[in-house]
């Protein structure tokens, strides 16, 4: 007889089975027990949970960024209850939620080496869309930058006009990361970073915007380091390595100990990132996302 899946939304009371099966999902444990009160109390977010005969064994959470856009994050299955189809019954039983929303995109990321997640995701019909990846530095040093500064508010539209030609904004399927979660980078998200003073401009001879790289220290407030992370970086070789010795020397100044540079997986930008020494993971983040209107 088939196993029968349940999926509803998350309770309190599903904790301590939650915990229990997420102690060893990666070699290090896994961040949802850090984050699940915060999970069950959100206003535009829900964790669904899967149970098979009363008992919880999966669980998966969706955040409503937008109003047109979700974010999934967080799928589990309790290792005694893999290939039964439980992650396959959560992330449908999301995609009907997100639709009912009204929203039109839902998206998610895994790891290039997860081949569990990537088939999964490819039979319920998500396609992959970008590659991202994160490289890691401590080596903060005093450097100098020649055509580099922090954006100034005016500059938003100039800004987006360079974005709507870029390259890398259109590989990275025009998203940037807060920790490791993906948003669109739409003009109001691009005024906001320049408002808080987040965004630095590289520009050309003629005083052209040629490469945009978005900062944040979401990293420092959620993990209680000094760190810093870079949230989108944009332009060629030579406007990612300027840019980035810009923000080392910012770093240096203010003490930061650490940057995580997040990037889209885009050559010029990497191999300017890996001649500062920041180092290439061995896996990369692969974007998914799904249209609702094919569901
Ligand atoms: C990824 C994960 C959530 C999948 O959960 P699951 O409940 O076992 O997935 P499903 O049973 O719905 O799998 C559906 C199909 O995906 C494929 N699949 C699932 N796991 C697979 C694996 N390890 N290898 C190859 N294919 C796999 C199969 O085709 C499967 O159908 P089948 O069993 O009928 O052949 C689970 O392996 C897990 O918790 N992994 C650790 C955490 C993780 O990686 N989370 C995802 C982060 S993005």
């Amino acid at each position: 007889m088939k196993t029968r899946i349940y999926v509803r939304k998350g309770r309190d009371s599903d904790r301590d089975a939650v915990f229990r099966f997420c102690e060893k999902t990666w070699s290090w444990g896994d961040y949802v027990p850090k984050v699940w009160d915060r999970w069950l109390k959100e206003e535009n977010g829900r964790v669904f949970v899967a149970t098979i005969n009363g008992i919880p064994v999966g669980i998966s959470h969706l955040s409503i960024d937008k109003p047109h856009e979700v974010w999934l994050s967080g799928a589990r299955t309790n290792s005694n209850y893999r290939r039964m189809g439980v992650a396959t019954a959560i992330t449908r039983r999301c995609l009907e939620y997100a639709k009912k929303k009204g929203t039109q995109i839902v998206r998610l990321v895994t790891g290039s080496d997860n081949v569990a997640a990537k088939v999964v995701l490819q039979k319920l019909g998500f396609k992959p869309v970008a590659e991202f990846v994160e490289m890691i530095t401590e080596n903060i040093t005093l450097e100098r930058s020649k055509k580099s500064r922090w954006a100034e508010k005016n500059q938003t539209g100039a800004i987006w006009n360079y974005l709507q030609n870029s390259e890398t904004y259109n590989r990275a399927a025009g998203l940037y990361t807060i920790l490791y979660h993906w948003f669109s980078l739409e003009k109001e998200d691009l005024k906001r970073f320049l408002e808080e003073q987040k965004a630095i401009v590289h520009e050309n001879e003629k005083g052209e915007v040629d490469g945009l790289t978005l900062i944040d220290n979401a990293t420092a407030r959620e993990w209680h380091e000094n760190t810093m992370q870079t949230c989108y970086i944009d332009g060629d070789y030579n406007a990612a390595l300027d840019m980035t010795r810009f923000l080392r020397s910012y770093c240096y100044g203010s003490g930061v100990k650490k940057i995580y540079g997040f990037t889209c997986n885009h050559k010029p930008i990497t191999t300017a990132l890996e001649e500062l020494g920041l180092e290439l993971p061995d896996s990369m983040e692969i974007m998914y996302e799904k249209r609702l209107s094919e569901v």
